[in-house]
């Protein structure tokens, strides 16, 4: 059985003090719940006082980003041992954001995901397809691509410290998430071209999110599909009673 997992992913958002008491609320109303695995990430100048508030709970602290090297003059870029070092646990690398407004291509993303795999961090890779591309019948095709590239070097043996984040581009703080169908077709073919890439074994255990407009009304039905095992959550992870409402409808 693989176990759900819900990950606040804040962005650009929250002040030092806000995401504190946020991340206090989270830690409140989640409690000891071990039913579900439950993250947060803050922007990188509050991981360090966020740090302290989830520190010893069963809440993780994730980044939204690091940099392929583990130091170096890099100006303004945080490395994924800086991450390991102020206490997190996770990384999400290959947002769409970062990808289609920063211009992230495949490769560099892939040296992000072997870098947080040898620091020791789980890694939440980002995939999905634009509308455009939808459109185009190219959902697969984008979906191998960036799984294929994103991947390349990954063995099955680390797999493990690899998260699928299924977010399709128009569904990314549009109101407009996937239908739960959608959200299970396109996990599914993740699966499947994962088990082609590391092998069955490491595939059937790997843990694929859907993100994208996830609310507190729609996650059950998008949580009770069958391979999606959690949720990487936007706008809702804002507040604390939204937040709160998905990662209890990943335990139902
Ligand atoms: P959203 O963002 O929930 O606001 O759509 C999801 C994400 O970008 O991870």
């Amino acid at each position: 059985m693989r176990k759900k997992f819900v990950v606040g992913n804040w962005k650009m958002f929250t002040t030092a003090a806000a995401g504190a008491q946020l991340a206090a609320a989270v830690v409140q109303g989640v409690g000891k719940a071990d039913r579900v695995t439950v993250a947060v990430c803050p922007p990188f100048p509050y991981l360090a006082r966020v740090a302290e508030v989830v520190r010893g709970t069963p809440i993780g602290l994730g980044g939204q980003n690091l940099y392929p090297e583990k130091e170096g003059a890099f100006t303004g870029e945080v490395s994924p041992t800086m991450l390991v070092d102020v206490g997190c646990r996770y990384v999400i690398v290959g947002h769409s954001e970062r990808r289609h407004k920063l211009g992230e291509d495949d490769a560099f993303i892939n040296r992000k995901v072997k870098a947080g795999l040898a620091a020791g961090l789980q890694v939440i890779l980002c995939i999905g397809e634009t509308l455009e591309e939808r459109k185009g019948n190219r959902t697969e095709a984008v979906l191998d691509r960036q799984l294929t590239a994103g991947l390349a070097g990954v063995t099955a043996d680390v797999l493990g410290g690899v998260v699928i984040a299924y977010e399709p581009v128009w569904a990314i703080g549009t109101g407009h998430n996937a239908t739960p169908e959608q959200a299970q077709e396109a996990h599914t073919f993740v699966r499947r071209r994962v088990g082609q890439l590391c092998g069955e074994a490491a595939a059937a255990a790997l843990l694929i999110q859907y993100g994208g407009s996830v609310k507190a009304d729609n996650a059950a039905s998008l949580l009770s599909q069958p391979d999606v095992d959690g949720a990487l959550v936007g706008g809702a992870s804002l507040k604390a009673d939204d937040f709160l409402a998905i990662v209890r409808a990943g335990v139902r």
